[in-house]
């Protein structure tokens, strides 16, 4: 594993637990972590459970002893460590988004693609897929329970920059992250939706906005936090980006993604409306799925609660007793899970790179239909 901060805790976790909840055809086992620094990856290795720690990714890929690369690194080394990765034949989970670039997702898929035809396997991190809810969702939609989609509603919102003071982390610098709310949180509601419907999106229009435009540089910083320094630097990306889509299957769809929606940490929710009833996720009830058949008559209608704990129920069977709720963290012990089953059994996972690459195109079709913007007239 590549990074050992926000997801490289998330990742570990699921690698640690993923074998000894789930029956599958081939055991992980974490042989090394990769930091930049000595004493700090010492570290975390020995608290997230890794049995080496290397300060040089390509140490890692130069090993006979390792399998698997997962990249838990910002958007600005994806595209080189997966690309030397599979071709060194080894398999790659890469965190999401893809790239930072359209030009470097594409040079991704290329990697991946050759790297298939000999057997070597890639993924995108797209974790909230792994959700049971969500999973559920999916399910319920392809199975025709809704009818054929007509709206689709999602917002991803937080709220962890609203004070001008909070520093230049990378996730505030284009070069590193590619872009802001678009890339960090936008990319997962248009995977997630895509996903649940079935559905690609095939055209948009929306704006971006980037409410402070200089920020104090960091002085010390790991992961979300950071402590502001006295120079100030430029934001060079967004804040927030709205947009309305329209997918391959008819439907129509808006999106929201902000880092300043006051009050909202990490508000996840998407709504899909159906022409025989509609469904609707909240990732701060993530054990609920709310729906509304309409096929049932008309004085019994209304909308139902699922509790999402039952053992018939995406991936559950293998944790608690019905009513035993599981959180955030279980969606990356489920991609591990699918990633794991794939690879040794010789399938592609998903949502494998070319899922990825379409996101970043959507990301970049966004981007762009800003210059589109049309002022309403004096
Ligand atoms: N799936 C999700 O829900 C989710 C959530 C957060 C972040 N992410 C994604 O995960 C990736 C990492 O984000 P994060 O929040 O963990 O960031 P982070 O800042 O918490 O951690 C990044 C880690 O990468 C390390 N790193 C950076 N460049 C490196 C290099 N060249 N070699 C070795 N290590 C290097 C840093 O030292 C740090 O350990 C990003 O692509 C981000 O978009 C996904």
């Amino acid at each position: 594993m590549v990074g050992y901060a926000f997801m490289g805790a998330a990742h570990s976790q699921a690698w640690r637990t993923v074998n000894r909840v789930f029956d599958l055809p081939a055991r992980a086992s974490m042989v090394a972590v990769c930091g930049r620094d000595e004493a700090k990856v010492a570290a975390a290795a020995a608290r997230l459970g890794w049995a080496e720690a290397v300060t040089d990714w390509r140490e890692l890929i130069a090993r006979d002893d390792i399998d698997v690369i997962d990249v838990c690194t910002p958007g600005d080394s994806h595209a080189e460590i997966a690309i030397a990765a599979l071709e060194a034949g080894k398999h790659v989970l890469c965190e999401k988004p893809l790239a930072n670039t359209v030009d470097e997702a594409r040079a991704m898929v290329a990697a991946a693609a050759k790297a298939r035809a000999a057997g070597v396997r890639s993924a995108c991190g797209f974790n909230y897929r792994r959700v049971p809810a969500v999973s559920l969702m999916h399910n319920l939609i392809a199975a025709g329970r809704i009818g054929a989609v007509r709206h689709v509603r999602a917002v991803y919102l937080q709220d962890w920059i609203t004070d001008p003071q909070f520093p230049l982390v990378w996730r505030l610098q284009k070069e590193k992250a590619g872009s802001g709310a678009l890339g960090d949180i936008g990319a997962h509601i248009i995977d997630l939706t895509q996903f649940v419907t079935g559905q690609r999106i095939t055209g948009v229009t929306g704006l971006t906005e980037t409410f402070i435009k200089e920020r104090p540089l960091v002085s010390d910083s790991s992961g979300l936090s950071a402590s502001a320094g006295q120079a100030t630097g430029e934001v060079t990306v967004d804040d927030a980006a709205l947009f309305i889509a329209r997918l391959d299957g008819g439907a129509v769809a808006t999106y929201e993604a902000s880092r300043f929606a006051t009050g909202r940490k990490n508000a996840l929710r998407v709504e899909v409306n159906g022409e025989n009833g509609s469904l609707a996720f909240d990732l701060e009830r993530l054990n609920e799925l709310e729906f509304y058949d309409a096929t049932r008559p008309t004085a019994e209608q209304g909308w139902s609660r699922i509790l999402v704990t039952e053992g018939e129920h995406p991936y559950l069977g293998a944790w608690w007793p019905p009513g035993h709720i599981i959180g955030y963290e279980h969606s990356f012990t489920h991609e591990m899970r699918d990633f794991i089953e794939a690879v040794a059994t010789g399938a592609d996972p998903t949502p494998s790179f070319e899922d990825a690459l379409q996101v970043q195109l959507v990301l970049d079709a966004v981007a762009r239909s800003d210059a589109s913007w049309v002022s309403v007239a004096t």
